[in-house]
């Protein structure tokens, strides 16, 4: 016998929970299916994210920060510090229960909003003028039915040809995000970022950091001006970031791993690792969800084909996500997931691709929303540009936290905000406002004239948008 539902939800990551819990708030009968196991095989929702990505991740940022500070950054607060040691079981037993925190997190609000929860795989056996027929199987073996189906089923690390992940030497952001002692040397293919924030933590726990990457820009996609700032700041580091390589032999030995590489002007190397991390960017994940039994499309590049809205070729099937089309983030999982159950109640759910913030969250912050002063240049759009130092806010220096700046880009003529970019303290919190600002289409002169605490990170805001006009007032 077939469970019926409104709504089935394939994947529990944020897409996925998110887009079962608003199908239920409008009133649907929802279920959402995952097959994510934690250590004890139990259920774990909430996907890459939850799991081996943004919030482990992030605790480890905390972390390593925490104990940076500790050995680095105290002294000059007065703070002295003796006998700083390292508890690298203790770092990664509290990051492991963020993450269970988040799962059980996820589980209570399935209850709370009457969700039913499936853990397992889902896959779809077939369709008929009702619906859809979904198996699970897994800890849970039932036959599912509905007439709306959303697929987000995420994505999965990119493997380098010849080097596939062992988890042990060969790492890929779950492994990284679990070494048991602090490696010497680690090397890191893929200056991208989890490259950048994987090699952070890394590096500031005590190992001797190598990035290698293929492009010759750094930061290709981030503003110029804060890409080359972040360069600066992240060489100041102990990063050794190498540009423009191309990538040979990777041979995994019994303790260690060998790199060959070509360098920007064509010289060979070679670099044993301890352990070596590959973050060269991530694939749509379609893996057993048998989208061939009923003729599912997907691109040429294996992501599942949608249209503006998240629909698919086949009716009332949606997809949203990494597994979609799109920048592969959290947060426009979610607002697609969101906007999806609010279409198939017929209301008129939007995600503006325009305003999707981005954060890589180094020390210092880099975070980012609208276009940057080279697509603007590309586009012809003619611009002015504002910039504010932390170096002259009283906060910061309050902080000690004085690197990097805020940049508004605003049209030449309407003033209206079109990029907000930002590097240095706390940018993934200042970024917001940012948003809000060009969600509303506010103009460079509206943050201007709003009144911002004082003393406070968010003054450099607003003066880096009075900067446009140059009359930016402490600097
Ligand atoms: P996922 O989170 O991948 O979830 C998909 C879920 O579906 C998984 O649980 C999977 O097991 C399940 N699944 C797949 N197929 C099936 C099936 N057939 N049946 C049942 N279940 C299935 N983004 C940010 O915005 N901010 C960050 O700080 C950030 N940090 C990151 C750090 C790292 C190291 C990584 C790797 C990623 C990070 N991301 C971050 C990206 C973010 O994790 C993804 O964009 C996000 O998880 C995508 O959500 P999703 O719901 O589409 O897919
Ligand atoms: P990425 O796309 O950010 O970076 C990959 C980098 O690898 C690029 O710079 C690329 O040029 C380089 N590269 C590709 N092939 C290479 C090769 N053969 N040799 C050397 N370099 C090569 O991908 P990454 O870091 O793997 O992260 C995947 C995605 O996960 C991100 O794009 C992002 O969407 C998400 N993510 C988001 C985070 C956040 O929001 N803070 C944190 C971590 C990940």
């Amino acid at each position: 016998m077939s469970k019926n539902f409104d709504v089935i939800v394939i994947g529990g990551g944020p897409g996925g929970y998110i887009a079962a819990i608003r199908a239920a708030q409008l009133g649907f009968s929802a279920a959402c299916i995952d097959e994510w196991k934690n250590e004890k095989g139990g259920p774990a929702p909430g996907g890459t994210c939850t799991n081996v990505g943004c919030i482990p991740s992030k605790a480890l940022l905390q972390s390593s920060e925490h104990f940076e500070h500790a050995g680095h950054g105290f002294a000059e607060h007065g703070i002295e510090v003796k006998g700083l040691k390292l508890n690298l079981g203790q770092m990664l037993g509290r990051k492991d229960t963020v993450v269970k925190q988040n799962n059980d997190g996820i589980l209570y609000l399935f209850k709370k909003n009457k969700v039913s929860f499936f853990h397992g795989r889902g896959a779809f056996t077939k369709a008929d003028a009702e619906g859809y027929e979904i198996s699970v199987t897994g800890k849970d073996n039932e036959t599912l039915k509905a007439k709306h189906i959303i697929i987000a089923t995420g994505s999965n690390p990119r493997e380098l040809p010849g080097a596939a992940f062992d988890e042990k030497l060969i790492l890929s952001n779950t492994g990284a995000l679990a070494i048991e002692a602090v490696p010497k040397k680690i090397g890191l293919i893929g200056a991208g970022v989890i490259g950048l924030e994987m090699g952070s933590v890394w590096r500031r726990l005590g190992s001797e950091v190598t990035i290698l990457e293929a492009l010759p820009a750094f930061l290709g996609a981030v503003d110029e001006q804060i890409a080359k700032e972040a360069h600066k700041l992240f060489e100041k580091q102990g990063l050794g970031i190498h540009l423009g390589v191309k990538i040979g032999a990777i041979k995994a030995g019994k303790q260690d791993v060998s790199v060959e590489y070509t360098d920007a002007k064509g010289e060979s190397h070679k670099i044993v690792f301890d352990k070596l991390i590959i973050s060269i960017g991530r694939v749509p994940n379609t893996i057993g969800l048998q989208a061939e039994a009923v003729g599912l499309k997907l691109d040429e590049r294996g992501f599942i084909a949608v249209d503006a809205d998240c629909r698919t070729n086949l009716p009332n099937v949606w997809a949203v996500g990494d597994v979609v089309r799109g920048p592969m983030l959290a947060h426009k999982a979610e607002e697609e997931g969101v906007a999806v159950a609010e279409r198939i109640a017929g209301q008129h759910g939007h995600v503006n691709f325009n305003t999707i913030p981005w954060v890589i969250y180094t020390s210092p912050e880099i975070a980012w929303v609208g276009k940057t002063e080279q697509q603007l240049k590309a586009e012809g759009i003619a611009y002015k540009a504002g910039t504010f130092p932390f170096m002259a806010n009283g906060r910061a220096r309050a902080l000690g936290d004085t690197s990097g700046m805020v940049k508004f880009l605003a049209d030449a003529k309407t003033d209206e905000i079109l990029g907000v970019h930002i590097i240095g303290p706390m940018a993934s919190e200042l970024i917001a406002e940012a948003v809000v600002a060009m969600e509303f289409r506010a103009s460079a002169e509206d943050i201007a004239r709003i009144c911002h605490a004082h003393p406070s990170l968010s003054e450099a805001t607003k003066e880096a948008a009075l900067a446009v006009d140059k009359r930016a007032l402490n600097f």
